[in-house]
């Protein structure tokens, strides 16, 4: 059976391959919108959710897994910034997807950023996005999705703070968050709060301990009673270790359930890429503006989450996100500690198709490691530092004898 779907797969790959160079003839933001028209449609009826299942599902016992009470069938997911206005989700699982996390949605209307707000580097694997969290509004969506039956989809809320202002109010800020993710209570599986997209106007304040720590506070007093749903918060990518420990020690404080690591790669610390890409016409991109995905992020996100898992010891969950292509990045990122995954950048660059590749790709990964679930294999490359140290004491005591 997996033989077949990996024949299937590859016919798919191939005529993705032919058709992208038509897909990228056209303006990017353009293409998202035709893309997503096409999949509304295959997913308005259950003819049309049959026949791309036919083509693009997969399913395996061995992917089934349960991160914080919810059960996922897999445990690759669709990540924020793709379905910003909960459109889709009636085709993501014939897709493939085990979970999908919509928006980010904010609490007020957000037209995002003026002109152009999105640039393919397509030698790096990369899309470099400078939206700024444009969408319909947490009330519209929120009334839009409410009676929805995801059926076997897990669903994300990804909240973040309205971008309509260069001025920060925390006041103000938190409770555009509290909004959004009120409005939200009773719809989808669990919560993110973004804390790192790094195309608003007024930066990234929540970064800062004392914003965080209100944020958070607010959080657990205003949402916990509303609902059992975990939480999770999306960290950037580009922070220091130390920044990172703080935020993570401000997560534990505030018993968060986890985190998402990372969002977007900012392109001052990456440059190499975008002159590379860019060699001779700058311009083409917004100076100074906008971050990137895909393979730029892979080494940092997965980095990140090495880091992250270390340091908590597994106490917090982490999905793993960035650059993210092949079963093998997958696996690499569920080995360094991640429970789940989400990705975007695959989709345009590979096809739809490498969602089913990468799930049969993990079976196979984690058959090889003697792995029958996702959960032994996370976090068993990146060996936490008590389970080392007992390994040191092991291999003295077995010198010493
Ligand atoms: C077009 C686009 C829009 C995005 N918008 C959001 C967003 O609204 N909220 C968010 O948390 N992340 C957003 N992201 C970041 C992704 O969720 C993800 O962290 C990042 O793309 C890395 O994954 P990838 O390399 O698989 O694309 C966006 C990414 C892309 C490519």
């Amino acid at each position: 059976m997996s033989f077949i779907v990996g024949i299937r797969n590859f016919i798919l790959w191939a005529l993705y391959r032919l058709m992208r160079p038509v897909i990228f003839l056209m303006d990017p933001e353009n293409a998202h919108y035709t893309l997503k028209k096409g999949g509304v449609f295959l997913g308005s009826n259950p003819i049309t959710r049959a026949i791309t299942a036919l083509l693009y599902d997969y399913n395996h016992r061995s992917l089934n897994t349960t991160v914080d009470g919810v059960n996922y069938r897999n445990p690759v997911g669709l990540s924020a910034g793709f379905d910003k206005d909960g459109e889709l989700t009636k085709i993501y699982p014939a897709l493939g997807f085990g979970l999908a996390e919509l928006g980010s949605f904010t609490g007020e209307v957000c037209p995002g950023n003026p002109g152009k707000r999105l640039f393919r580097m397509v030698k790096s694997k990369s899309i470099v996005v400078w939206y700024g969290l444009n969408n319909q509004g947490a009330e519209k969506i929120a009334s839009n999705l409410v009676n929805t039956d995801f059926g076997r989809l897990k669903v994300g809320i990804n909240a973040a703070k309205s971008n309509v202002s260069p001025d920060f109010v925390l006041e103000e800020s938190i409770r555009d968050y509290i909004k959004t993710l009120s409005l939200f209570a009773d719809i989808g599986d669990y919560f993110t709060i973004n804390i790192s997209c790094p195309n608003t106007q007024d930066g990234e304040p929540f970064v800062n301990p004392d914003n965080l720590d209100a944020l958070l506070s607010a959080v657990t007093e205003k949402i916990r009673p509303l609902t059992k749903r975990p939480i999770y918060v999306k960290l950037a990518a580009d922070l220091t270790f130390t920044e990172i420990d703080v935020i993570i020690d401000g997560c534990i404080k505030h018993k968060m359930e986890g985190v998402v690591l990372t969002n977007l790669a900012k392109p001052e610390t990456n440059q190499e890429h975008i002159a590379s890409e860019y060699p001779s016409n700058l311009g083409l991109l917004p100076q100074g503006k906008g971050a990137m995905s895909g393979l730029p992020l892979q080494r940092i996100s997965t980095n990140v989450i090495r880091h992250v898992y270390r340091k908590t010891r597994g106490e917090l969950t982490i999905i793993g996100v960035g650059g993210i292509f092949t079963a093998k990045d997958a696996y690499e990122k569920i080995t360094s500690g991640a429970n789940l995954l989400h990705m975007i950048t695959t989709m345009i660059f590979d096809g739809p198709q490498n969602i089913s590749e990468i799930n049969r790709g993990l079976v196979k990964l984690m058959r090889q490691d003697g792995f029958t679930s996702i959960e032994q294999a996370v976090g068993s490359r990146n060996p936490l530092p008590q389970l080392l140290d007992s390994a040191h004491s092991d291999n003295k005591q077995q010198e010493v004898a």
